[in-house]
């Protein structure tokens, strides 16, 4: 996610893990308790020549589009507590690291309501808990897991409901290349690289530009069966397209309900939340539950980071953005209280499949 976002769409409550890391020392002479903050303390990996040179060659070739990818990883590799994402760290860099850990240890300071990451940690745990859910519904015949703008996501070595699934990233060439060489880097340099490993039935990466009309061809060439049951994952993509290739995109997922038993996992972001990065953010949606329908998927569930479904413990505190916002209806575009705009991220499942009509 773009660095303007990370500030809004990454904070939350603070959780015990991170309480953790505070170290109290109360002085004898009855002065008040100071609060000391540990260092962040950066795996050996990520300090080895090879890796920083990769990570310099981020920062200093890649567009900040490219760049979301280490963002999205930095936020899952500081709430790994949570996240259990072992290779975050390294696949997000030092400086992306450093960055959010300064802002978390801010939040933490100031006792925010909500703490940089937060929404990073409950996006990632609302997708790996809805792919789990989606690929135990299907009845057998081997299933695939299709990321679209898939990063530095590490799904295919982290979760274990992928053992019998074929699963495909598809990003930019040089993006994927540069996950290849540093995971590379790492599985070269230690000894357990047990994290390393890939848990998935296979594990392939499709170079391409999803707003180009040849990415499902690629996806094809690359082993993708659109006759076998299909999962995809849309998170932190859809609103860096423009309106007219989310859209398409969009289509071409609802289009292979002809042939399969589809399942589509993306984030919306409602109109407002784009105007935190007018250069970055086109589409948006404040009605995704009534889009999907009309593009042919059935079954549309919508959540909000807090809702049951989308909690995971992490967000307590009834005041925090996040509940004050869900407890607004939808329509409602500015905060009663303080006359903010109502940004809003949506979490939407939907399916489709062979037997449903054409709406
Ligand atoms: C915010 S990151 C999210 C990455 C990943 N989904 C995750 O959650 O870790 C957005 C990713 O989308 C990729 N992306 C953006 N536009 C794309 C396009 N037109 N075609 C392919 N990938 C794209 C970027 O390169 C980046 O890796």
């Amino acid at each position: 996610m773009h660095a303007l976002s990370l500030n809004f769409f990454s904070c939350i409550s603070l959780s015990r893990p991170v309480l953790k890391l505070r170290i109290m020392s109360e002085e004898q002479n009855g002065k008040p308790e100071e609060w000391a903050w540990p260092e962040l303390k950066l795996p050996d990996l990520l300090l080895t020549d090879t890796v920083r040179k990769l990570h310099e060659a981020i920062e200093s070739e890649w567009d900040s589009l490219r760049q979301s990818a280490c963002q999205t990883a930095a936020g899952r590799a500081l709430w790994k507590h949570v996240t259990h994402d072992q290779l975050a760290e390294l696949l997000a860099g030092e400086t992306y690291l450093r960055s959010l850990y300064e802002k978390i240890k801010k939040d933490r300071c100031r006792n925010a309501r909500e703490v940089s990451g937060v929404m990073l940690a409950v996006r990632t745990l609302w997708f790996d808990s809805k792919i789990e859910a989606a690929l135990s519904s299907f009845d057998g015949g081997g299933a695939q897991v299709v990321l679209l703008g898939a990063g530095m996501d590490a799904r295919a070595y982290r979760l274990s409901c992928l053992k019998e699934t074929d699963v495909f990233e598809v990003d930019f060439p040089e993006v994927l290349q540069m996950k290849t060489t540093t995971l590379q880097a790492a599985t070269d340099s230690i000894n357990d690289n047990q994290h390393v490993r890939v848990i998935a039935k296979s594990l392939n990466r499709v170079a391409a530009d999803i707003r180009d009309n040849d990415w499902l061809q690629k996806l094809q060439i690359s082993g993708f069966v659109p006759e076998k049951n299909t999962v995809w994952v849309l998170e932190g993509i859809l609103y860096y397209l423009s309106h007219s290739h989310a859209i398409e995109v969009l289509k071409i997922i609802a289009d292979n309900r002809a042939l399969t038993r589809t399942v589509l996992l993306a984030d919306f972001m409602n109109k407002s939340s784009t105007t935190l990065s007018s250069s970055m953010f086109h589409f948006h949606s404040d009605w995704p539950d009534c889009l999907l329908p009309s593009l042919g998927f059935s079954e549309v569930k919508l959540s909000q980071i807090g809702d049951p479904d989308a909690h995971f413990g992490l967000l307590h505190d009834p005041l925090n953005l996040f509940n004050k916002l869900r407890s607004l209806p939808r329509s409602v575009q500015t905060h009663p209280d303080d006359g903010t705009p109502c940004r809003r991220l949506y979490f939407v499942q939907a399916s489709s499949s062979p037997h449903q009509t054409t709406p």
